[in-house]
């Protein structure tokens, strides 16, 4: 009886905790069974334990993996970890609990997975890295790592205001807004734009802090950049979002952003490629988040046994406000 009563405890704890985690069925009927062995109808289950919802990145990535599962035929369970370490670690826990076919996540920060990882590997459960990196040496933890080249957004947009000043001899006053501290976007972005910067001691970051990557967050130490920086020239953001959110900051300090202040960004969603289009934004370094069909490719590959390369670059661009104009109408994000 006690055995029984510990055992309907556990359970009410787990269910609480992956509500907690925003963990839900998704994808093409959702077999929703969480007592393993995969799917009973011969599907691939995949477990994808998500960042969050902290910016329109954000959002049209979870859209798009939540659509191409469908499409691919993937039983997806799917788990939003509201930012937090810790919600994505219990995520990855219950997939392997529940005997997934694979797992794969976007690592909140770069650090910290060793263990979870290994416990996955020992269940035989591959994981694939999506969007963000994990500074793990032992590389065998995961099959593969699907996204982005951050260090490479930041030097493109360090290298567009390298060739905006190439013609001044004027100091140039920047600030920075970094992306959620310790992850990669953010650790990379900082370090490829300020390798290309430094190279040029005209060129000074006079404030550097996190914002998040959320549009509040953005606002909020854009603002106190303003209180005690008068003389900022540029704003380089690691996200459109918090750009979004310092252009708020930046009129309601009587300024003019993308004149007074002059604004690089990352990622080019709907909003940012407006507010480019618009002149409030001066250049945005690409970041592309519809991944979703090429994971899921990937992971039918690693689920059959099929060899994939460890790390897959995904492609990107940049875009000046005439560009933006262009491809605005037939943006997908
Ligand atoms: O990891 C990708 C980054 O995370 C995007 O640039 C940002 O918008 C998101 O929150």
């Amino acid at each position: 009886m006690l055995k029984r009563i510990s055992a309907l405890i556990l359970a009410g704890a787990t269910a609480l905790t992956m509500a907690g985690c925003g963990s839900s069925d998704s994808g093409s009927g959702g077999s929703g069974d969480s007592s393993g062995g995969g799917a009973k109808d011969g599907k691939i289950v995949m477990g994808f334990a998500q960042v969050g919802a902290e910016s329109g990145w954000r959002t049209a990535n979870t859209k798009d993996i939540q659509e191409t599962a469908k499409e691919a035929g993937i039983d997806l369970k799917f788990s939003d970890a509201q930012q937090k370490q810790e919600n994505q670690i219990k995520a990855i826990r219950s997939y392997i609990q529940q005997k997934v076919d694979v797992i794969a996540f976007s690592p909140v920060v770069e650090s910290g997975w060793d263990t979870v990882l290994k416990e996955a590997q020992n269940a035989k459960i591959p994981v694939i890295l999506t969007d963000r990196a994990v500074d793990s040496q032992d590389t065998s933890l995961y099959k593969t790592f699907l996204g982005s080249d951050f260090i490479e957004e930041g030097k493109k947009a360090g290298q567009w205001l390298v060739d905006q000043y190439k013609d001044s001899k004027d100091d140039v006053n920047i600030v920075q807004l970094e992306g959620t501290t310790g992850s990669a976007p953010a650790n990379d972005r900082k370090s490829g734009f300020e390798e290309v910067v430094k190279a040029d001691p005209k060129f000074h970051i006079i404030a550097s802090q996190s914002g998040d990557f959320t549009r509040a967050k953005g606002k909020e130490v854009m603002e106190a950049f303003l209180k005690s920086n008068p003389d900022i020239d540029v704003l380089w953001a690691h996200n459109d979002d918090m750009g979004l959110g310092a252009i708020e900051a930046i009129e309601g300090a009587g300024k003019v952003p993308g004149k007074d202040i002059k604004i690089i960004t990352a990622d080019a969603t709907h909003d940012g490629m407006q507010a480019l289009a618009d002149g409030k934004i001066n250049f945005i370094v690409e970041c592309n988040p519809l991944m979703g069909k090429q994971l899921m490719e990937l992971a039918k590959k690693v689920v059959n046994g099929e060899q994939v390369p460890q790390r897959v670059v995904t492609e990107e661009t940049t875009f000046t406000q005439e560009q933006a104009k262009e491809v605005l109408p037939s943006r997908k994000y």
